[in-house]
């Protein structure tokens, strides 16, 4: 038996951050991980691997539709998949062998096994207990499927099957107009699948600031991905090669069915708790399967802590990662802390679509008084050049005081460009700061910058 001052269950972004942050902090740690990999679902079968077969797909769809136009000519380049997942694979590779080197050079021994907590202070992996003062939970969250649908993974996949199907289907059903089924519905648009995406709600992207979703609607669709919105799916009818899946419109209830060579099932991920042990412990769980934790990431269990998407809040890495930081400083009796109006979001399509903290309607619902400050890349050097020109970035500051409350950008690096914004309102600074900070040009940056000054004087280049 070996006894730690953490051990942390689960490797992916929470745990893997929590752990090299309880090592750098002096404590003696290991981490549990059950996959022949460390990274968890971001790495081998989320975030990166997507992101991967988004980048390469996007290249694709640049050679074929704006090459020529700068004077690039030539033979469009023709998808090789099976080289494509390679890619992919080696993608998800050096950054798994990277987490197994920080571990190593962290000193954090990797417990090779599917963990439980057996009681207080006890880890079981395998047949080995391992003592602890400190349990972190980070077992992270698996796909949530509908009821009565059979996930097979090959014809009726989630979202670890749509990363390596055999082949680029013909047709492809997405359902669920989320993050999951926008990003993978992307890749194969662009691969030269039909992508219709089945959606429950009447706007895409439920939460998001809804005239950047309407906008993020409009270029998808003009991309080639098709949508029906208002629409409950009722059933998947597979066959080893084919689907059929049945909806109901729900202005008036009718029943539609669309035929699909592989649908993809984008309704949701859940926590995953399985096999720790926590009913046992009395380890107090909300009604959706979250463990409940205190402002300290501390369960109702003495000694075990939660963090990521096994409790309440966005299912984010980074979310998971910053809790990861705090819950180690917690342990080792520091004040961990993590600001949750300040998470972005970012959906790595293309055009990216970012945001962070309150939309129009979060605010029109709070009764606060707000100003708007918009400005369309359109109107940028650097986007016209590189036919980036879609999108805009607007941002939401309070009427009186100008303080910044919130940012939504869709267009180019929108996933990096939201992060001035961020630091910025981690500072807590108006919309004039923004403004008046020099940026360098050409850059998309500056488009950033003119939304401030929308929200003041005004922009300069519209
Ligand atoms: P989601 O919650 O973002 O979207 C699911 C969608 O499915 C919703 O729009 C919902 O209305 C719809 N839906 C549910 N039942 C339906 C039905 N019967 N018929 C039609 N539509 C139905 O979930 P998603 O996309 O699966 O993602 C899961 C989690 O993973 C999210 O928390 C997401 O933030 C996270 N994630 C984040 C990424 C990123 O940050 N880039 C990438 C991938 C996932």
């Amino acid at each position: 038996m070996s006894s730690y001052d953490v051990i942390v269950i689960g490797s992916g972004p929470g745990g893997y951050v929590c752990a090299i942050r309880c090592a750098q902090l002096g404590l003696k740690t290991a981490c549990v991980e059950g996959r022949e990999t460390l990274g968890g679902t971001c790495l081998n079968i989320g975030c990166i691997p997507s992101k991967a077969l988004l980048h390469a797909s996007h290249q694709l769809h640049e050679a074929e539709h704006n090459f020529a136009k700068m004077g690039l000519k030539g033979k469009s380049p023709s998808v090789d998949w099976k080289q494509m997942l390679a890619y992919k694979d080696d993608v998800i590779g050096q950054n798994t062998k990277g987490i197994e080197f920080l571990f190593k050079k962290n000193k954090i021994d990797w417990l090779k096994g599917w963990g439980s907590i057996p009681e207080k202070g006890k880890v079981k992996v395998g047949d080995e207990v391992h003592e602890a003062k400190h349990i972190i939970i980070a077992s992270g969250s698996e796909p949530s499927s509908l009821p009565g649908i059979e996930i097979d993974q090959k014809v009726v996949v989630d979202s670890e099957g749509a990363l390596s199907l055999p082949k680029v289907p013909k047709k492809m059903v997405v359902i669920g107009a989320g993050v999951i089924g926008l990003e993978l519905g992307s890749v194969y648009s662009r691969l030269g699948s039909e992508v219709q995406v089945i959606e429950f709600l009447d706007h895409i992207t439920p939460g998001m600031d809804a005239e950047v979703s309407r906008q993020f609607q409009r270029l998808l669709t003009k991309q080639g991905l098709g949508f029906t919105l208002g629409a409950a799916v009722q059933k998947v009818e597979a066959t080893k090669t084919k689907a059929k899946v049945t909806y109901k419109l729900r202005k008036d209830d009718s029943e539609a069915t669309v035929d699909a060579d592989v649908v993809l099932v984008a309704t949701g991920r859940k926590p995953y708790t399985d096999g720790l042990g926590l009913d046992a412990l009395g380890v107090k769980m909300s009604d959706r399967g979250q463990i409940e934790v205190d402002g300290q990431y501390r369960t109702s269990v003495d000694g075990i802590l939660a963090i990521g998407d096994a409790i309440k809040g966005p299912m984010l890495a980074h979310k998971a990662e910053d809790e990861g930081m705090a819950a180690a400083e917690v342990v080792a009796g520091k004040h961990g802390h993590v600001n949750y109006g300040v998470i972005p979001g970012v959906i790595y399509t293309h055009p990216e679509v970012s945001t962070v903290g309150e939309t129009e309607e979060t605010l029109k619902d709070a009764g606060r008084a707000y100003k708007v400050g918009k400005f369309s890349f359109m109107g940028n050097g650097r986007a016209k050049a590189n036919f980036a020109g879609d999108g805009f970035v607007k941002i939401l500051a309070d009427k009186e005081t100008d303080r910044i409350l919130g940012a939504h950008i869709i267009g180019p690096m929108a996933g990096d460009l939201i992060h001035e914004v961020c630091v910025a309102m981690e500072f807590g600074a108006s919309a004039e700061d923004l403004a008046l900070t020099c940026h360098a040009h050409p850059t998309y940056s500056e488009a950033v910058r003119e939304a401030a000054l929308a929200c003041g004087d005004g922009p300069i280049h519209s």
